[in-house]
């Protein structure tokens, strides 16, 4: 039997490997504004591919990790479906099945999974958690979602905002609800993405002040929904309690009460305006179930775009890394 001699001894393979410095999505800003809208246009090309059947399957024998330490139905379905579109496979990991939840250290976890896959997806807690993973990976780490930022939600959003109105560049958006991980995501967007974003949210539940602080340029915080809309492009929502605020639920519901994205909100918003929403969503809260069911509605599309956009992402960051 004979193998094929490797350039390299595997051991100065491995050690390479261990070595390099691999490129991470962890927010908008690990991507120039350039690199982004090209990554929007090619997930928009790879969606016409795939509904055309004329889509290449790459990455065969690639693997992606998928590390899950909250609940998800959109992120693991996209991304499993889509590395599996595009040739390779997934791998589905939570804390109860592996060592994570008893404790092994998150350097040492990622040193070891990088080590034996192509690339590796995290949705967790604390951000610095996404962090310390990627800082100790050799394989390229994708964010999918933490407390503080949920990035692959803004690439479908933008993809989805682009193929039904063009450009997003100078345009108005709306944010109306919680200062949380999609908020902070969106002042992301506004800068990367170039439009002004108006955040209209209860006192107390304001985004992340140095980060509004640093885009002040283009993002304002208000309390008033009515005023946030006004001649809007795009009005955006979210849960008004995330994962891990389920104690809150009730006391943010009372604060939470006028700020619900409705057809009385929209009429104030620009004739063509649309409405998004990450998903999942509670209707008659932070959305009322008519926008929700609405025939004309793009939150569905919004959500399918995860796997295009993140096909787009996966492919970009596996050929980056050569
Ligand atoms: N929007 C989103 O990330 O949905 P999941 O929590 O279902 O993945
Ligand atoms: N803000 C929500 C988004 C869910 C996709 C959460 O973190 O639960």
């Amino acid at each position: 039997m004979s193998h094929s001699i490797p350039k390299e001894a595997p051991e100065q393979a491995s050690q390479q490997r261990s070595q390099r410095r691999p490129r991470h999505f962890l927010t908008l800003l690990d991507f120039t504004p350039a690199e982004l809208v090209q990554l929007i246009d090619r997930a928009s090309a790879m969606k016409r591919e795939h509904y055309a059947g004329t889509e290449q399957r790459p990455f065969h024998g690639k693997v992606l990790a998928m590390i899950f330490e909250k609940s998800s139905t959109r992120t693991r379905v996209s991304f499993e479906a889509g590395m599996a579109q595009l040739g390779g496979h997934a791998m589905f990991l939570s804390p109860e099945s592996t060592q994570l939840g008893r404790g092994e250290p998150v350097e040492d976890s990622a040193r070891i999974v990088s080590s034996m896959v192509d690339i590796v997806m995290i949705r967790t807690y604390g951000h610095d958690i996404a962090e310390r993973f990627a800082a100790h990976s050799s394989v390229p780490v994708i964010n999918a979602l933490t407390d503080d930022f949920h990035p692959c939600q803004l690439l479908a959003d933008m993809q989805t905002y682009a193929e039904h109105r063009g450009s997003i560049a100078g345009r108005s958006v709306c944010w109306v609800g919680d200062g949380n991980n999609m908020c902070h995501s969106y002042i992301n967007a506004a800068r990367q993405f170039d439009f002004e974003l108006r955040i209209a949210c209860p006192q107390g539940f304001e985004p992340n002040a140095e980060l509004v602080a640093a885009n002040r340029d283009r993002v304002h915080v208000t309390h008033e929904p009515a005023a946030a809309a006004e001649g809007a492009d795009l009005v955006v929502t979210d849960v008004w309690a995330s994962m891990g605020q389920e104690q809150e639920q009730a006391e943010r519901a009372a604060a939470f009460a006028d700020f619900q994205v409705n057809a009385e909100l929209m009429s104030r918003a620009a004739p063509d305006a649309l409405y998004m929403h990450c998903l999942p969503a509670h209707r008659g809260e932070e959305i009322s179930a008519q926008l929700m069911d609405a025939p004309d509605t793009v939150i569905w599309e919004e959500a399918e775009n995860r796997l295009h956009a993140q096909k787009a992402l996966i492919e970009t960051l596996l050929l980056a890394a050569g």
